[in-house]
């Protein structure tokens, strides 16, 4: 598309979400409301992308640090008009100007392209309401739009029509800057409408373009929390029926949270409650029980994740079986056919083919080879409150249960540590090291502790 600018209102406070963060840096599945319009934008191929900001400062503008947009504050909410207006300086000479509202985070930029291509010198979305209560009114002449008249200006039979304008506007630059400098604010709100240019438009003769979208929510503007979840849910359907187009067994689409990209394989099942954040990749036949968080993570074919796991920044191989109540924090990677089993924690821990980690363990900062089997309640002491340690524990160990390995140490091939050792040194291969602290005796003739009995 030739010379397409494209302006985002974002001055506005938000009064009802009653938040000091400004309405648009609310998040909606995990990316705040204005990344969702400017991702959508962005797909427009515009020349460039001015935002106007006001409310919270530099807020708004400081959360967007690494995009190209031009800034505009817009120091008082004067109105809608008044806000585009702060952005004119920035728009080209020719062309035709695209306004969306930082606040509407569906928004169907294939409606957008329609809508840009059906206008030649002013255009606007628009849709139809059951309770247009609040929106501008779209005043019609058979078909031809005349005016837009908001709530508060509309006379009783004009509130009773139902078709209401989004808010978003196509116009070609020299009459939208034309238009914006004869803006007045003689209405009931003393503000400076962008809808007044509707009328303007019409006084000239000018056809006013309009686009009747289908889906309510595309166009739909955040003003509170509620329509904040009312928008969320219907974001997830979406993610939910993709998923299932692409093969995938959801035992609940309503049960299922995206807040990033999920890329899924073939036979991919996922059980109720789980969130996925970030990246997250699960390959051929793998599954993920209820109630798992995963985030930034890959997990390759066959590999199942039981109940209640936490999973961030891991690379989990094929046939791994993990859970329930696992945490694999950052840096770890589970090459293939291992067991994490409940409450085990891993961070920055590598572990080999067909090795066990099955109970109550935590091995942080770890490489742990192929067939290896850590036995309960096993700990890696990696911090002398300092600095971290590494722990090596080669092929084929078996580090008996409730065992301290204290790091920097090296558990040697094929080595076996008695249970409930507090392991200082290096092990050799092949050994049985133990280190306890007494050798176990037994008192003969030892009586049990007698319940006290008590007077009444
Ligand atoms: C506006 C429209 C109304 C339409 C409705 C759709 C006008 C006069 N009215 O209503 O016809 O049905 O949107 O939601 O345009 N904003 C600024 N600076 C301001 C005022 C607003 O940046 O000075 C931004 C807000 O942050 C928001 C958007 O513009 O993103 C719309 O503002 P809002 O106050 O919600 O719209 P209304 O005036 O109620
Ligand atoms: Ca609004």
């Amino acid at each position: 598309m030739q010379n397409l600018n494209i302006v985002i209102l974002a001055a506005g406070k938000g009064t009802r979400m009653h938040s000091t963060l400004p309405k648009v840096l609310h998040k909606l599945a995990g990316k705040t409301l204005l990344q969702h319009v400017l991702e959508s934008a962005k797909t427009l191929s515009p020349n460039k992308v001015v935002v106007v900001y006001g409310y919270g400062g530099t807020q708004v503008p400081d959360t967007f640090v690494n995009e190209e947009i031009i800034w505009v504050e817009q120091k008082e909410q004067l109105g809608t008009g008044h806000a585009v207006k702060q952005a004119l300086p920035h728009l080209d000479e020719t062309g035709k100007t695209l306004i969306l509202l930082g606040d509407v985070p569906l928004i169907d930029i294939k409606e957008c392209q329609t809508l840009i291509s059906n206008t030649e010198k002013i255009g606007l979305l628009t849709v139809k309401k059951m309770n247009p209560y609040g929106y501008g009114r779209i005043v019609r002449n058979n078909q031809t739009i005349q005016a837009i008249v908001e709530q508060k200006d509309a006379n009783e039979s004009e509130r009773l029509i139902n078709e209401v304008n989004t808010g978003i506007f196509v116009v070609e630059n020299q009459s939208l800057k034309k238009w914006l400098q004869q803006l007045k604010n003689n209405n009931a709100q003393k503000e400076y409408y962008l809808t007044d240019i509707v009328s303007m438009a019409v006084k000239e003769n000018i056809t006013v373009s309009a686009v009747a979208v289908q889906v309510e929510a595309s166009v739909e503007g955040v003003n509170s929390k509620a329509d904040l979840a009312a928008l969320e849910r219907v974001y997830q359907r979406g993610q939910a029926e993709q998923l299932m187009q692409q093969g995938v067994t959801l035992y609940d689409p309503a049960r299922v949270d995206i807040r990033g990209q999920l890329h899924v394989g073939e036979g991919v099942e996922i059980d109720v409650g789980c969130i996925f954040e970030g990246e997250v990749e699960i390959g051929n036949q793998a599954r993920v029980g209820a109630y798992c968080v995963i985030k930034n993570s890959t997990i390759a074919s066959g590999s199942v994740i039981a109940p209640f796991s936490h999973i961030e920044d891991a690379t989990i191989g094929p046939n791994n079986r993990i859970g329930p109540y696992a945490r694999l924090r950052p840096g770890t990677v589970l090459a293939e056919d291992a067991h994490i089993g409940n409450f085990v924690e891993l961070k920055n821990a590598q572990v080999g083919v067909g090795s066990k980690i099955n109970h109550l363990s935590y091995v942080g900062d770890a490489s742990v080879g192929v067939h290896v089997n850590i036995g309960a309640g096993t700990i890696t002491c990696n911090y002398d409150g300092a600095n971290k340690f590494r722990t090596v524990i080669e092929d084929y160990a078996f580090i008996g249960s409730d065992t301290q390995l204290v790091a920097p140490v090296t558990i040697g091939k094929y080595a076996t540590i008695a249970a409930g050792s507090t392991i200082t040194k290096d092990a050799p291969a092949d050994a049985l090291t133990l280190c306890r602290a007494r050798e176990q005796k037994s008192v003969v003739g030892w009586k049990r502790p007698q319940k006290i009995k008590k007077d009444h």
